[in-house]
C-alpha cells in the first residue's frame, strides 16, 4: 500500500506505524544523496513555516530553517518573548491564527500537551521539535545515522541508551526501538527508571514488532553492543536538579572502559548533543569552578574517537527534517 503522509502531525513515534517510519527513512536517505549531488526539487516551493521555540535550540532551528530553505520555503522564528501565545491569548486560539497563514508549525517546549493542542486546532501539520517526553525528529535522524554505519537491519540492531532513562530522549528512543523492533536497554540507576506508563505503552507495541526492551542497571549484564547512546543528565529546565543527578548518573559516565565492556568490536558512540564532554562550555565550566560538580555525561576520548558519529547524526538531523516537512505538508 502506498505511504501517504500528507497534512499529518508528527507528534510522536507512536503515532506512526513501523512502515510510515521507514518511508520517512528512505526519503531522508534520498534527500541526503540528492543534497550532495546537488539535486534540489524545490519540494517546499512557496510554502510558509514558522517555528515556535520556547527553549533553546542549535540543530532543530537550524535544520528546519536551512532544510525549508533548500527546498524553496519560508521560515518565520518565534521565540517564547515574541509571541502572544499562552500569555495573552490562549494556544487554542494561537493555533487557529497560525494555521490561517502557514503550510506547517514546529514546536519546541514543555509539555506533551502543548504540541498536541496546537495539533488539534492549527488545521496543518505540527511538528514537535522537543518535549519534555519526547524528541521524535531528533530519532529518526539517529536511525538514518545507524543505518549508514551499523550495517545491520534495524530489527536487529542492540542499542544501550545509558545514563538518565527518565529523560525525552530516552523515552524517545523506547518508541522508536520498539516501532523499528529493535533490541533496545536503557542502563540506569533505579532511581530514574522511565514511567511505568511509558514502558506499559512501548512493550504493547514491541509485542507486535518483535522488539526487546529491557532496563538495567548494572553494566555487567550487557555485551554485543552495537550502539551505545547518552544525553547530559540534567536536560533544559532542569539545571537546579544538577548536584542531585550528577550523584545518581556518575557510575553511568560514558568512558572507554565502558564502551569496551558492553560494546561490539565495531561499535558506535552516539549523542543528540549538545553534550557534555570537556569543561569549554560555560555551564560545565561554572558547575566545576563554582559548586565541585563534574557534569560530563561522556569522556572527551569517547567523544572524539572514530567510533564516535556524533556530527553526522548532527547533519542528519537537516536531512530527516527536510523529509518530514516534505511528506507532511
Ligand atoms: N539535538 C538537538 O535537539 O539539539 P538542539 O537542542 O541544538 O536543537
Ligand atoms: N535531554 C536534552 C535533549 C536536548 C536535545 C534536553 O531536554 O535538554
Amino acid at each position: 500500500m502506498a505511504i501517504n503522509l500528507k497534512g499529518r502531525s508528527f507528534l510522536t513515534l507512536m503515532d506512526f506505524s513501523p512502515l510510515e517510519i521507514r518511508y520517512l527513512l528512505d526519503l531522508s536517505h534520498d534527500l541526503k544523496s540528492k543534497c550532495r549531488a546537488g539535486i534540489n526539487d524545490k519540494l517546499l516551493d512557496g510554502k510558509e513555516i514558522v517555528l515556535l521555540f520556547e527553549k533553546t535550540s542549535t540543530r532543530t532551528r537550524c535544520a528546519f530553517e536551512v532544510g525549508a530553505g533548500q527546498e524553496g520555503a519560508h521560515v518565520t522564528f518565534l521565540d517564547s518573548n515574541s509571541s502572544q501565545m499562552g500569555k495573552k491569548e490562549s494556544l487554542e486560539d494561537t493555533a487557529k491564527v497560525l494555521g490561517r497563514y502557514y503550510d506547517g508549525i514546529e514546536y519546541r517546549g514543555y509539555e506533551q500537551s502543548v504540541v498536541e493542542k496546537l495539533a488539534k486546532y492549527a488545521g496543518v501539520p505540527v511538528w514537535n521539535g522537543l518535549t519534555d517526553v519526547d524528541h521524535p525528529t531528533q530519532i529518526l535522524a539517529d536511525l538514518m545515522t545507524i543505518e549508514e554505519h551499523v550495517h545491520k537491519p534495524l530489527n536487529k540492531v542492540k542499542i544501550a541508551f545509558v545514563g538518565d532513562t527518565r529523560n525525552n530522549m530516552c523515552y524517545a528512543w523506547m518508541y522508536g526501538a520498539a516501532k523499528m523492533g529493535m533490541h533496545f536497554v536503557a542502563l540506569g540507576p533505579e532511581e530514574l527508571y522511565p514511567d511505568e506508563t511509558i514502558l506499559k505503552e512501548v512493550n504493547a507495541v514491541a509485542k507486535e514488532t518483535g522488539a526487546q526492551i529491557e532496563l538495567v542497571s548494572d553494566e555487567k549484564v550487557l555485551n554485543d553492543v552495537d550502539v551505545i547512546y547518552t544525553d547530559v543528565w540534567a536536560g533544559m529546565g532542569e539545571e537546579d536538579k544538577l548536584r542531585e543527578r550528577v550523584t545518581l548518573l556518575k557510575p553511568y559516565q560514558v568512558t572507554q572502559e565502558l564502551v569496551s565492556n558492553i560494546g561490539t568490536e565495531d561499535c558506535i558512540f552516539m549523542h543528540c548533543l549538545p553534550a557534555y564532554h570537556d569543561f569549554e562550555t560555560t555551564f560545565a565550566k561554572k558547575a566545576l569552578d563554582e559548586q565541585d560538580i563534574d557534569c560530563r555525561e561522556v569522556t572527551d576520548e569517547v567523544f572524539r574517537a572514530k567510533y564516535s558519529v556524533v556530527f553526522d547524526e548532527a547533519e542528519n538531523r537537516m536531512h530527516t527534517i527536510k523529509s518530514i516537512m516534505v511528506a507532511t505538508i
